[in-house]
């Protein structure tokens, strides 16, 4: 029997591996909380994790580059690497998305290609406690996820205005029309996300192998 071995996406028994990343670094982050309220309201089958440790990794800076990447920063890279997807949930800071976010981009861009951004499927999502929802900021970091080659789920959208009347004082999603919101961008992000695999040559051999469950053939 030929081994079975793990292949992303994943479908049937095999669990879809995202990386949810939260733009914005204080404790009680309405985004942070938007990516717990993706964690309870996933599809079958897709896991997601949040990368905690953007607070940790330096300003981008080459000469540091060239000693050596910093812990925090491998740690990014490595995480970013062995998920299928990367779920982004971005405040708005004046216009556009916080620093910290950048910077952690801009870290994993690098070296230039190809680096763990490419082709890797991405999701967008972002709440403020303002009208606009963060479409400003979500409009930024579509473009700068065009510079890493990383595509990027048209639609739906999802822009939480208003974030302080949507969430309990637990800290749970409790508005009920942005919940199966939510629901329903996952799982149209979870299907778009098998889609991506199958038509990208990149990942032609992790289809065949999805559908074998033996390992790509290397020749
Ligand atoms: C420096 C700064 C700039 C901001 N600029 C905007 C903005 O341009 N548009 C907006 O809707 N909210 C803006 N806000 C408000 C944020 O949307 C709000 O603080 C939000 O709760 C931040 O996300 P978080 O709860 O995940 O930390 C800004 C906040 C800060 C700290």
């Amino acid at each position: 029997m030929p081994p079975v071995v793990e292949i992303r996406p994943s479908r049937g028994n095999m669990k879809m591996k995202i990386l949810g990343i939260s733009g914005s670094l204080r404790k009680d982050s309405f985004n942070r909380k938007l990516l717990q309220a993706a964690i309870e309201l996933a599809p079958e089958g897709m896991e997601i994790e949040i990368f905690d440790r953007l607070g940790e990794i330096p300003f981008y800076n080459e000469d540091v580059e060239e000693r050596g990447d910093p812990e925090s920063v491998i740690a990014l890279k490595k995480s970013i690497e062995s998920a299928d997807a990367l779920l982004i949930a971005t405040p708005e800071y004046n216009y556009s998305v916080p620093g910290a976010l950048k910077n952690a981009i801009d870290w994993a861009s690098r070296p230039p290609a190809p680096t763990v951004l490419n082709d890797k499927a991405c999701g967008i999502i972002g709440a403020s406690q303002g009208t606009g929802g963060t479409i400003r900021s979500q409009l930024a970091l579509r473009q700068m996820l065009g510079s890493t080659n990383s595509p990027v789920l048209l639609k739906p959208e999802t822009f939480i205005a208003k974030a302080q009347d949507k969430f309990g004082t637990d800290g749970k999603l409790t508005d009920e029309s942005t919940r199966k919101h939510l629901a329903s961008f996952l799982k149209k992000f979870s299907e778009w996300i098998v889609r991506s695999a199958e038509v990208q040559p990149s990942k032609a051999g992790q289809k065949k192998a999805l559908e074998t469950r033996s390992p790509p053939s290397l020749s």
